[in-house]
């Protein structure tokens, strides 16, 4: 019984907290507009959002990472159009002023 009740208690406060945590954000510490999902999908394959979200880089320099990410991390070429929307994504939300730098 008092198993059952330490069982019942977990589960209701995994009820309370899980709805509030998602609506947070779906996409982590990325800033929500358009191109998020595509870019929250396309490169936290090998790594946390975080990665990307502390970065600061200009349009060019973002290229550049991505080509480092193929040649030198193994990453898939992005097939267009998802390539320019991240790509103008990352340069309008994480460009080298960083407007949205993760603050946690
Ligand atoms: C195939 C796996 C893979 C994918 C997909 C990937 N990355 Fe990475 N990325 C890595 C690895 C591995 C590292 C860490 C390299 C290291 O520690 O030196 C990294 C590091 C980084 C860094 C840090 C670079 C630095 O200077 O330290 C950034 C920024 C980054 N990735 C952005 C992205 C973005 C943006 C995308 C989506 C377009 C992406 N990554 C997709 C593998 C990947």
């Amino acid at each position: 019984m008092k198993h059952l009740l330490v069982t019942c208690l977990s589960i209701s406060i995994f009820a309370l907290s899980a709805p509030a945590f998602a609506q947070e954000s779906e996409y982590g510490a990325l800033y929500e507009a358009p191109g998020v999902e595509e870019t929250f999908i396309y490169c936290t394959a090998c790594h946390s959002e975080m990665i990307v979200a502390q970065q600061g880089k200009t349009r060019k320099h973002w290229e550049d990472l991505f080509k480092w990410m193929r040649e030198e991390q193994g990453m898939a070429e992005i097939p267009e159009p998802d390539r320019t929307l991240i790509l103008d994504y990352l340069a309008e939300h994480y460009n080298e002023d960083r407007p949205h730098f993760p603050k946690r």
